[in-house]
């Protein structure tokens, strides 16, 4: 559900289930259409926070199976922070995890993307992870 924490801050929260994340890209593309994003824009913010869902959704292993996601209206650019309280991992460790394994099942290259996308289509992504759970944070910055 989504609470209005601020004139300039909402909340949404969702359940763990299959299509939720598209309630949180739909809400991000209210808001990002009413701060003047162009379409091209709220397609990258939408993508890069279904991405982000979806690893909580897959990877966060919380017990309570909720994403929180808070959408930020900046001056200078909208601002997300996904959250899960599941197991959290070492964003460090990914390149390295991916590289060491050059014969991995086929299947298995195809994946390992989500966070390489979500870099390319944010102006920054800065990710929060310990044993309380992740947090991922993104802005889309506004061009003038
Ligand atoms: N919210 C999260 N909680 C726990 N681990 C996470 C979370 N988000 C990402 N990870 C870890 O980071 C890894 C890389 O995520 P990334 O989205 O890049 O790839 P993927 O989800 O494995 O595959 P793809 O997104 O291409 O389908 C995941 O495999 C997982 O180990
Ligand atoms: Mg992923």
């Amino acid at each position: 559900m989504a609470t209005t924490i601020s004139n300039d801050q909402v909340l949404l929260t969702i359940p763990m289930r299959p299509d939720m994340e598209l309630a949180a890209a739909q809400l991000a593309s209210v808001i990002a259409e009413s701060m003047s994003f162009s379409e091209e824009q709220i397609e990258e913010i939408q993508v890069a926070l279904i991405e982000s869902c979806i690893n909580a959704f897959e990877h966060s292993q919380s017990p309570d199976r909720q994403v929180i996601i808070k959408y930020i209206m900046r001056t200078d650019g909208l601002e997300f922070e996904i959250s899960d309280q599941g197991v959290g991992f070492s964003p460090e460790n990914r390149t390295q995890r991916r590289t060491s394994k050059p014969d991995l099942h086929p299947e298995m290259r195809k994946r390992g993307w989500g966070l390489e996308i979500i870099h390319a289509l944010m102006d920054s992504v800065d990710i929060m992870s310990g044993e309380n759970g992740t947090t991922i944070s993104m802005v889309k910055s506004k061009t003038v």
